[in-house]
Parts: structure tokens; C-alpha cells; sequence
């Protein structure tokens, strides 16, 4: 049930990590879908900063990267009329929750998840317990609000199909308790890799810029970083697996314009990679103009900002303690 208009949407919950200079990658594989279900769903965006400091963040640059995931969410069209936006820290539910289902999952469970083996090679030096426990914090943000449906990149998947397992292990000691919620998965665009090396995926960190595209890089900028872009040695522009770096321009292309992978192969017939990477910025750049000057404009108005994350905290703290309470109630913590 939507809270707000007491219809039956179904609920989607997902969150972003504020953390470095956001990528096209985190544009197309997150963002811009999310502003497709607002209006058939229920929604809780969340800015997840709790997860963010499984790796060690600089403290000023973690508070600008949430102002500014929060502007990205607003200026990428997400209307906060009509989604939940909010961030996770200042719904002390999650931090809760997420305590209790620590207790429901399983040691072995953790170790098995890709993500903490990739970090934690990445973080050698700091493989903390919060990078270990990360997955049941994920889980707390999903099940506080009775998730129906998760967008999520295909990195996330495995983190979404343990928030199932621990669910259903809730349920089944304690009778149910919570929705049983599923990965929903865009048809493209839901891996963007990086434009230097394409079987990885593009990623806000890499240190060789040339293979990211920032959502903020200017229109000669992401020209230049397209046309730079490794493409596979054949010239026919054609969508396949011998052919990562094409596929992953088409998947960008396609996302822009809208356009098929049939419909790309044949506009480009007979032409040559330039004019393709030349077309692919263009989109690219001119799709994004709009998004970055609604982004500047909201960066400058910080008490916007803060009223729409207070008002959403405020939507988000209600369901979370519905559910929280709940939670307590069922293993026995004493409550008045
Ligand atoms: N772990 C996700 C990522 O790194 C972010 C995230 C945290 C998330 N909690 C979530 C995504 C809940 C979906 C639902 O991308």
C-alpha cells in the first residue's frame, strides 16, 4: 500500500553511494531509470553514506559527495513530491536493523559475496568489519520498508538475492515479518564498463580518467573521452561479445537516444568508428546538459536541499519504525 495515496503500488527501495565524482555508469545504471517508476511506484531513494565509510572517506569530501548525490537525484528529474529521498543516516533504523539481522546471517554467507573479496584486495590495509557486514546493512535499507522491488546494477545482485535468504530465515523463525523483495534489473545500460579497458566496469575511482565519463564533464570533455574510447579491431559497429568495447559505446548510445542495437548497427553501416564515437559524445554531452545545469543550480541552494532530505527522513523514519518495532517485537527485546 502507498502510504502517501492509499493505492496498491508496489514499493522500490535503492540508494547510491556518495562517495567521489559520480560517472555516467552511475547515471545510466542507476539514476535516470529510477525517474521511469515514479509514477507507477512507491519509491525510497536513498543517499547511503553509512556504506560509504566501509572504505576510509575524507569527512569533507563524504558531506559534499552527499549534497551533491542528492542534487544528482533531483536533477536527473526524480521529483521528491513524489519519491521518498532521503539519507541513510539520519534514519537511525537502518544502523538497528541492520544490528539484529547481523544475527541472522551467516559468517559463511559474508565470505561467499564477490564484492568483499574485490574490496577487500582493493583495501588490503583496512578489511574492516563493516566491509565484511556491508551486505546486512543492504539488507536492513531493503527489508525497513517492505521493499517489493530493488533496481541495482548486476554487481548488486548477489547483495539483493542474501537480503532474500536472510528475509526468509526471519520469516520462517518468527512467522512473516518481511516482503521478500527481488533485483529489478533495466534491460540496458545496467552495466556501463570503463571506456579504456571494457570488460571492467566503469568506476568512479579509476585512476586513468579517460576511462570514466563524469556526469559534470563538459561537452568537449566527454568528446574527447569518447573518441579515445578502445574499441575492438574490426571497424563494423555491431553489438556482441567478441566486441566489449563497441557493445559498451551502443549500450551508452542506445540509453541516450533510445535506439536499438539493430537500429544503431544499420545508421552506422559503412562508417567508420570515428563517426560513431563522434555521435555517442554528442548524445552523451547533450542528454547531460540539462541535468548539469539543474545540478549547478541546486548545489547553490543548500537550504533546498536540506529541506527536501529532512522531509524525506521524516517519511522514511515513519515506515522504518513500523517495521523496526515489529522486528523487536518478534525476538523478544522488551519495548514500552
Ligand atoms: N551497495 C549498493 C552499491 O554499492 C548501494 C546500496 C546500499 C543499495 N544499500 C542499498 C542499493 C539498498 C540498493 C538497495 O551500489
Amino acid at each position: 500500500m502507498n502510504q502517501a495515496t492509499n493505492t496498491p503500488k508496489k514499493r522500490i527501495f535503492s540508494g547510491v553511494q556518495p562517495t567521489g565524482n559520480l560517472t555516467i555508469g552511475n547515471y545510466l545504471g542507476a539514476i535516470k531509470n529510477w525517474t521511469a517508476l515514479q509514477e507507477d511506484y512507491d519509491c525510497l531513494y536513498c543517499v547511503v553514506n553509512q556504506h560509504a565509510i566501509t572504505v576510509r572517506q575524507d569527512p569533507a569530501n563524504l558531506r559534499k559527495s552527499t549534497y551533491e548525490t542528492l542534487a544528482l537525484y533531483l536533477a536527473a528529474g526524480l521529483d521528491p513530491e513524489k519519491n521518498t529521498l532521503f539519507i541513510q543516516s539520519h534514519v537511525s533504523a537502518h544502523a538497528e536493523l541492520a544490528w539484529v539481522l547481523n544475527c541472522y546471517t551467516m559468517f559463511g554467507e559474508l565470505s561467499r559475496m564477490t564484492q568483499f573479496k574485490d574490496k577487500s584486495a582493493k583495501n588490503a590495509d583496512n578489511i574492516n568489519a563493516g566491509l565484511f557486514t556491508y551486505p546486512v546493512l543492504m539488507a536492513a535499507d531493503i527489508l525497513l520498508y517492505q521493499a517489493d522491488l530493488v533496481p541495482v546494477g548486476i554487481d548488486q545482485k548477489q547483495h539483493v538475492e542474501l537480503t532474500r535468504d536472510i528475509a526468509v530465515r526471519f520469516n520462517s523463525i518468527y512467522s512473516d515479518t518481511f516482503t521478500i523483495p527481488e533485483p529489478y534489473m533495466p534491460k540496458t545500460g545496467t552495466k556501463i564498463m570503463s571506456l579504456q579497458e571494457p570488460t571492467k566496469k566503469m568506476s568512479k575511482s579509476d585512476a586513468n580518467e579517460n576511462a570514466t565519463v563524469r556526469i559534470l564533464d563538459d561537452k568537449d570533455t566527454i568528446i574527447r573521452k569518447f573518441n579515445l574510447a578502445f574499441t575492438d579491431s574490426d571497424t563494423v559497429v555491431r553489438y556482441g561479445e567478441d566486441k566489449p568495447g563497441v557493445s559498451n559505446l551502443m549500450s551508452i548510445y542506445s540509453c541516450f537516444t533510445g535506439k536499438s542495437f539493430e537500429e544503431i548497427t544499420k545508421d552506422f553501416e559503412g562508417k567508420g568508428y570515428g563517426d560513431f564515437k563522434l555521435a555517442v559524445g554528442e548524445a552523451c554531452a547533450d542528454a547531460l546538459a540539462p541535468v548539469q545545469s539543474r545540478f549547478k543550480e541546486l548545489m547553490k541552494d543548500k537550504a533546498y536541499l536540506e529541506a527536501v532530505a529532512k522531509n524525506g527522513a521524516e517519511t522514511a523514519s515513519y515506515l522504518a519504525r513500523k517495521t523496526l518495532s515489529k522486528v523487536y517485537r518478534k525476538v523478544g527485546f522488551v519495548q514500552f
